[in-house]
């Protein structure tokens, strides 16, 4: 578990994530372990700010000269309507999870990370679960480049709605048929459950990816059935690897980030926490 501050104690340092709750997140032994590595002097640490402080703390962040944050679950929104400059895709899906505090900027790693982590897959055709916050950005930057998303959601009109904002297909059967991805960005695996996917009808060579990091039912049943299996580990590393280059212009230390988490989650079922 990370020491978390409230904001009004911020200490001096330079980079922190903000959340509610922080206490969880894997980000500051990851950037902590680029930063040393890079030979920069700069500390990253975690602030719990409660909802509906989010503008508040980030004005304070700011006064005490912080150079950049990452924003989790559940200030992506409140974080974007303080900065004043923002791209397309952040105010397509409504949520910024890093911000260069200075200049009042933000960006959305996450999409940007889960790609990346994807390698040199051709874009063809996905089946996503889920229908909050992160499928809402996922979703959208798949059907940007190229994949072809069909939408499962446990509360099927949530499916739809989504599937309209991201030009997808819903589908009221977790049915894989022809899916090259079968994604989970549902919160299931944080409660310990299972999804209905019809597993018998994956495609050969299909990947089960979920979004969770830590134990995932979903990736266990995967595996018995054959699949190959991916979590929300190198999306994790992604992200904040991009979200460093911004704030620096430095390369980031990719390996150095992984190792940092290899001694995972400290929670025993999987954590979800881009940013
Ligand atoms: P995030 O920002 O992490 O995506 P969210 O916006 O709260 O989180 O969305 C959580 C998603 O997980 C939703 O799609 C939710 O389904 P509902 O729309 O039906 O609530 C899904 N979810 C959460 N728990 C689940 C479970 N036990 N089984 C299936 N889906 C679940």
């Amino acid at each position: 578990m990370n020491h978390v501050y409230s904001w009004r104690e911020a200490p001096k340092a330079q980079f922190a994530v903000i959340g509610d709750p922080v206490d969880h997140s894997l980000s500051p032994q990851m950037h902590n372990a680029a930063y040393a590595a890079l030979g920069l002097p700069f500390e990253y640490v975690a602030i719990q700010v409660p909802p509906g402080e989010v503008s508040q703390a980030l004005d304070h962040l700011r006064e005490l000269e912080y150079r950049g944050t990452n924003v989790t679950v559940p200030h992506k929104e409140e974080a974007l309507s303080w900065c004043k400059h923002v791209d397309g895709f952040c105010e397509q899906v409504q949520a910024v999870n890093t911000i260069d505090v200075r200049r009042r900027a933000g960006v959305n790693t996450d999409a940007n990370g889960f790609l990346a982590t994807l390698g040199d897959m051709t874009p063809s055709s996905v089946l996503l679960m889920g229908a909050g916050g992160s499928a809402k950005s996922i979703a959208r930057a798949l059907v940007r480049d190229g994949w072809t998303v069909r939408i499962w959601n446990r509360t099927h009109e949530k499916a739809v709605d989504l599937a309209r904002l991201a030009g997808a297909a819903v589908t009221d059967e977790a049915d894989p048929t022809g899916a090259a991805l079968i994604l989970n960005t549902t919160s299931a695996s944080l409660q310990g459950d299972d999804l209905p996917v019809l597993w018998e009808r994956t495609v050969k060579d299909a990947i089960a990816y979920d979004l969770a990091y830590g134990d995932s039912p979903f990736l266990k049943v995967a595996a018995e059935h054959g699949l190959r299996t991916m979590n929300g580990l190198p999306m994790l590393v992604e992200q904040g690897a991009l979200a460093l280059e911004w704030w620096t212009g430095e390369s980031a230390p990719r390996a150095v980030m992984a190792k940092a988490l290899e001694k995972g989650p400290e929670k025993p079922t999987g954590t979800k926490e881009q940013g």
